[in-house]
């Protein structure tokens, strides 16, 4: 098991380091997410763009488990691709109201001062603290905390991760809660100077959510339960408001219309079909495009994450939008096109059962599918495929559910690796072909359906060789209009992101 810190310094990062050494030809550590230096890694915080640069904080401690109080780690970026790693934002200080932990919060510019809202654990409570004007040394507000308790006379589930905007003359911010047996509830709160808040009701509430098939693995935990919401995040979009809320291990949004400082939702999903995309939140950037991140978590054993030295990576940016539909659409950020190095091309083929891709290899790929079903029952793509299929991971849609469907249950011989089978609906129209895009890197799986229908993987193979591509169609004869796969180049020499 890793020591406390292990040996990698996560704030340097230099020399002959063991960890180091080892985390950077872990073929499991992905060559283009962004990932901590090493040790554990949840939740983005406080993303923003400022002077020029994009900055992510994020949720880490020393220790993968048991983890250690809460830090926001901190890295900056000028194209959201390749990313510097910068000291620790906020780190707990004794006696502090955050003395055991800098939970999740967001960022803002006050007056052309950079500042961060958080919670600060336990009991919990909303702090402030603020940036020098490159963001990299912060200093806690002398009178944290600004909202020390959840509103009188409620009794709430949790109270934490701050979201903050501006409207008028006043801050609005968004405190994640609940209800015991009642559901989750985001708090809204006003405040003119930011050293003094005023509750002002819920936001939205909603009783939980139908699990489908997901397991509850503790059914006393009110994340669990779907009787707390964390990680709120509000923002208007293509003339609606969107609200994103994170629990029972997935990120819920809804749409609808924002009056009277209340929500009203007028349709929900899901971020992501899998429960490995997590606590995301979003920003608007200098293009005042609208760019989500989540938190990518693993899904192999504590023993082996702990063995590895390192868990959790950030998902690839998401661009959010409204398409024609009236839905919320999807898209990878284009800026990762750059990372695009030998290109693969499959033109018009027809496949019925397995078609390999013989000169497809490899970890570190992009690949685009479009393909007409036809009569196949079910067709895609297959990634990470040994030569004798013991292990594969396939990404796929099934014309009778009308699903796609991403597998993990083979993609690893390792008794330590969790499989799963993630799905996410999609309605194809009428002579829609299929469009797939997948993103290989390491041990994440990204996929992206039309913009309509996110999926995201962990998978981690045992053996060299399963570095293969192919596409597949079962029950029925598919045809490929087109595959285009490219290798994707490496954002850092070591796997240290930077
Ligand atoms: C979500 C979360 C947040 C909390 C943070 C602690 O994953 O539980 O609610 O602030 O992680 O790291």
């Amino acid at each position: 098991m890793l020591s406390r810190g292990g040996h990698l310094d996560a704030e340097a990062g230099q020399g002959a380091d063991p960890l180091r050494q080892r985390l950077a030809v872990d073929s499991h550590r992905p060559q283009y997410h962004f990932l901590s230096k090493a040790h554990w890694l949840n939740d983005p915080n406080g993303l923003i763009f400022w002077k020029g640069q994009y900055h992510l904080f994020y949720q880490y401690s020393s220790t993968v488990f048991p983890q250690g109080p809460k830090c926001w780690g901190h890295a900056r970026s000028q194209d959201m691709v390749h990313w510097e790693h910068l000291p620790m934002a906020l780190v707990p200080t004794p006696g502090g109201p955050d003395k055991d932990g800098c939970w999740s919060g967001s960022a803002f510019i006050n007056d052309r001062v950079p500042t961060v809202v958080y919670t600060g654990v336990f009991p919990q409570v909303q702090c402030l603290a603020t940036g020098d004007d490159d963001m990299t040394t912060w200093r806690k507000f002398s009178g944290n905390p600004v909202v020390g308790s959840p509103p009188a006379g409620r009794t709430v589930t949790g109270f934490r991760d701050p979201s903050i905007w501006r409207e008028g003359d006043s801050w609005l911010v968004t405190v994640g809660s609940g209800f015991q047996n009642q559901g989750g509830a985001v708090l809204l709160y006003a405040s003119k100077d930011l050293a003094h808040w005023d509750y002002l009701h819920p936001l939205f509430t909603a009783p939980p959510f139908e699990r489908g098939d997901s397991p509850r693995s503790s059914p006393s935990d009110s994340v669990e339960t779907g009787d707390m919401w964390e990680c709120p995040d509000f923002f208007p979009l293509g003339g609606k408001h969107v609200l994103l809320v994170s629990t029972q291990g997935r990120v819920h949004y809804f749409l609808g219309t924002y009056s009277d400082r209340k929500f009203q939702a007028e349709t929900h999903g899901l971020i992501d079909g899998s429960a490995l995309h997590y606590a995301s939140k979003s920003f608007e950037d200098d293009r005042g495009r609208r760019i989500l991140l989540g938190w990518v978590r693993e899904a192999r054993s504590k023993a082996a994450q702990n063995s590895a030295g390192w868990s959790g990576a950030i998902s690839l940016p998401r661009i959010l939008s409204i398409d024609a539909d009236g839905a919320l659409q999807m898209d990878p950020l284009p800026e990762f096109a750059r990372l695009h190095g030998r290109h693969h091309r499959i033109g018009n083929a027809e496949v019925s059962g397995f078609l390999p891709a013989p000169h497809i290899q490899g970890s570190s790929l992009e690949i685009q599918l479009t393909m007409e079903l036809g009569d196949a029952k079910e067709g895609g793509v297959s990634v990470r495929r040994s030569p004798d299929a013991v292990e594969e991971t396939t990404i796929s849609y099934e014309a009778a559910t009308q699903n796609v469907v991403l597998v993990t249950g083979r993609s690893s011989l390792s008794p330590e690796a969790g499989g799963g089978t993630y799905r996410g609906a999609l309605k194809l129209k009428p002579g829609e072909s299929l469009r797939l895009t997948v993103f290989v890197d390491g041990s994440v799986v990204e996929v992206f359906a039309h913009g309509r229908t996110c999926l995201t993987g962990r998978i981690y193979p045992t053996r060299g060789d399963s570095l293969g591509v192919g596409v597949f169609a079962r029950e029925g004869r598919a045809r490929v209009k087109s595959l285009d796969a490219y290798e994707m180049k490496a954002i850092s020499s070591d796997r240290l992101t930077t």
